[in-house]
């Protein structure tokens, strides 16, 4: 359990003590054993079944191992069926009945699906959609988040809630709302943009200027003329909407987070669950207040993909830089992709592993039962309509087992890293208003780089590059298009260190307006590199604009962008360049680096390869002193190192058909089976859980 800060748990102890002593022999006997440190859950809607079958749910959860569920994220018609009048008695009975299985409770506030008598009374809190229209009942997230009523009446179900269940042992933390993603576009909503506009940038003269208004006779002349703009629009504007989005993304979460934390015992954790990749917000500024950052991870079609998948696990791990939770997960398959393919026999405990690895501390299948009727009938459960288990049940009991078995091991780890990769909302949010080439993508740029690093050094943390960057011997920054003085500032001070600073394609291209850098970039980080690019190319994929890169990391083609560099310092040197193709690029640099002091500062120009990146990755390696966690793995096993005070366990997943060997530097103890071992064997989809002596 990582939830509140190792300060808080003796306060948590304290109480809890206080609690049992205070407690009749017959109530304590209802109380769970101790908290598991990695939780296996599900979520569980008891509103839509008779109370009586409830015990034949949760006697299958036992079984299966499940140690929580979350409830009531979507009950509010269950819970305040009119106005002010509350039914909470089969919440308690839920929350009690939950704990006679050693079962705990995280409970949701079911404010993303407000009432149908809610939205009828109160219709000013429904959304206007960016078509203009007022969204209606029958749907979920059918709310305005920016809503003054709204809010009072959210405010209200969560404090009662909190209220009620705040002190409740059973009850190990919050749930608010559930995957923030609908915006509203309303003339109410625009105002409070404007005014938000306001407080930043204080005149219209400023924010002219900062967004170049003189251009297309965009300038402002009063506040109140500032449109809402969410894909084309003037750069400047287009970020602030983003940020403002933000900002109320955290003060709608923050009017329920206070009376929740005003009415509750410490130890109960307070989170929302996002969305991994998802951009509609910046997940940075949400985070902030929570006390522990989870996610829903779903694959929809197809299979897992360890890289881009991992690197989302870790972006998570990143919002508040300690382990997170899995919040929902697909016992199989979900609903909503193009074709709903079930992941593979035995790729549901790998991919439950591969969570834990990156730094899970929980991993919850949504969702348990299939509901009898409404949207979501065929999705993927863990028992049927029927109340018995479905194939996949059974796997997850076995997580479960290995979940209890491997407790001890991994309680107190967590996930440390020499390398850092950066990532940032403004940069993503940049790139995509203004790919230049439709392939650009800035999650598959950061995976391209997240990809070889991850082989080579098995762990990798991404932060925002606002973070303290001194632990780290390695840091990239695939795509930074946007930086701002103080994040420039920030990685000028780690170079002068003595870190290792790679930046990527189109880092440093724009500051915090969304506006160019005259430097041209790398902006302001062009005198520190001794160099910048001249030029930016978006290249086809046509087999005639292949552009040929030679240099320290091989011969291979760029493809999709690549950048004219030059150097201007005479230390400045070029590792790689391009060879003959537009006439522009020919015999110019595209990687560049320069050592300053102890530490080095590297541009790369031009995308290239996996093969070509693998070799670019273990010179980055090499020349920053980053080593492999474990050592030497075959390719396609996944090695995820967890530590905790004198503790190192290594969880190894084979990803590959075939079956691998690892030979383990030293002997170690598989916790699963208990036993020592110094080699392993792995099948496809074969799972090692291994503790360093
Ligand atoms: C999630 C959502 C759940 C459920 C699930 C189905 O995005 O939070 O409530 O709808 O998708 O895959």
């Amino acid at each position: 359990m990582i939830l509140p800060t190792r300060k808080l748990l003796p306060l948590a102890f304290v109480s809890l003590f206080i609690f049992f002593a205070l407690r009749s022999p017959a109530q304590a006997q209802q109380q769970p054993e101790a908290q598991p440190p990695i939780y296996l859950g599900t979520a569980w809607y008891p509103e839509q079944w008779p109370e009586s079958r409830w015990d034949a749910d949760l006697t299958l959860m036992q079984q299966a191992g499940i140690r929580f569920v979350r409830i009531t994220e979507f009950a509010w018609s269950s819970i305040e069926p009119t106005e002010g009048v509350y039914k909470f008695d089969w919440v308690d009975h839920a929350i009690a009945d939950a704990a006679k299985h050693h079962i705990y409770v995280v409970l949701g506030t079911p404010t993303a699906a407000p009432p149908a008598w809610l939205t009828q009374k109160y219709p000013e809190t429904l959304r206007i959609k960016e078509d203009g229209r007022r969204d209606e009942h029958g749907n979920r997230e059918q709310f305005n988040w920016a809503n003054p009523k709204y809010r009072e009446l959210c405010r209200g179900i969560a404090e009662k809630m909190a209220e009620r269940y705040g002190h409740n042992p059973n009850v190990i933390g919050w749930q608010i709302d559930n995957e923030y993603a609908a915006e509203s576009y309303g003339p109410d909503v625009q105002k409070q943009f404007q005014d938000w506009l306001k407080a930043h940038y204080k005149t219209l003269d400023n924010l002219n200027e900062r967004w170049t208004t003189a251009y297309w006779s965009e300038t402002y002349t009063d506040w109140s003329q500032i449109p809402i703009e969410e894909k084309a629009g003037n750069p400047g504007l287009l970020l602030s909407w983003k940020r403002f989005v933000s900002d109320t993304y955290r003060s709608y979460q923050k009017n329920q987070l206070d009376v929740i934390r005003a009415n509750s015992d410490r130890r109960q954790f307070i989170t929302t669950n996002m969305m991994g990749w998802f951009d509609g917000y910046d997940h940075y500024t949400v985070s902030q207040d929570l006390d522990l950052a989870s996610w829903d991870d779903y694959v929809g079609r197809g299979h897992l993909d360890p890289y881009r998948n991992g690197a989302a696990h870790d972006l998570t791990r990143g919002f508040l830089r300690k382990n997170f939770w899995v919040m929902e997960t697909q016992p199989g398959f979900v609903n909503w992709a193009p074709v709903n393919t079930v992941l593979d026999k035995g790729e549901v405990r790998a991919m439950a592993w591969h969570d834990v690895g990156h730094g899970a501390d929980a991993v919850s299948y949504w969702q348990w039962r299939s509901d009898l009727n409404g949207q979501e009938e065929l999705h993927g459960t863990l028992i049927g309509a029927d109340g018995t288990p479905v194939p996949v049940y059974s796997e997850v009991a076995q997580i479960g087992k290995e979940f209890a078995k491997a407790g001890s091991a991994l309680a107190g780890t967590s996930v440390h890293s020499q390398v850092a990769i950066l990532h940032s909302y403004d940069s993503r949010w940049a790139i995509n208003w203004q790919r230049h080439n439709q392939a650009f993508d800035p999650v598959t740029q950061i995976v391209s780089y997240y990809k070889p690093l991850r082989e080579v050094a098995q762990s990798i943390d991404i932060v925002p590059p606002t973070t303290p960057l001194d632990g780290y011997k390695l840091v990239v920054a695939p795509g930074l298009e946007v930086i701002s003085e103080a994040e420039a500032e920030n990685l000028i001070a780690y170079v002068k260190n003595g870190g290792h600073l790679v930046l990527g394609q189109r880092t440093g291209m724009k500051n915090e307006d969304n506006g160019l850098w005259p430097e041209r970039e790398p902006g302001p980080l062009a005198e520190l590199l001794g160099g910048r690019v001249d030029q930016f190319y978006a290249i086809d994929d046509k087999p005639e604009d292949t552009v040929p890169v030679t240099g320290i990391w091989g011969d291979t083609t760029s493809k999709i962008w690549a950048e004219q560099l030059s150097t201007s310092a005479p230390d400045t040197k070029v590792l790689m360049r391009y060879g003959r193709s537009n006439g522009w690029l020919d015999g110019q640099p595209a990687v560049i680096t320069r050592k300053v002091g102890k530490g080095q500062i590297t541009y790369i120009g031009a995308w290239m390869d996996d093969a070509t990146m693998l070799r670019a990755a273990k010179w980055m390696a090499e020349t920053s002193g980053v080593t492999a966690a474990l050592g030497p793995v075959p390719m396609g096993v996944d090695v995820y190192p967890r530590e905790g005070e004198g503790k190192k366990v290594f969880i190894l997943v084979n990803f590959n058909k075939a079956p691998q060997t690892v030979t383990l530097p030293s002997a170690m103890r598989s916790v699963l089976d208990d036993k020592e071992v110094r080699t392993v064997s792995l099948p496809h989809y074969g799972v090692a859980v291994l503790q360093a002596k």
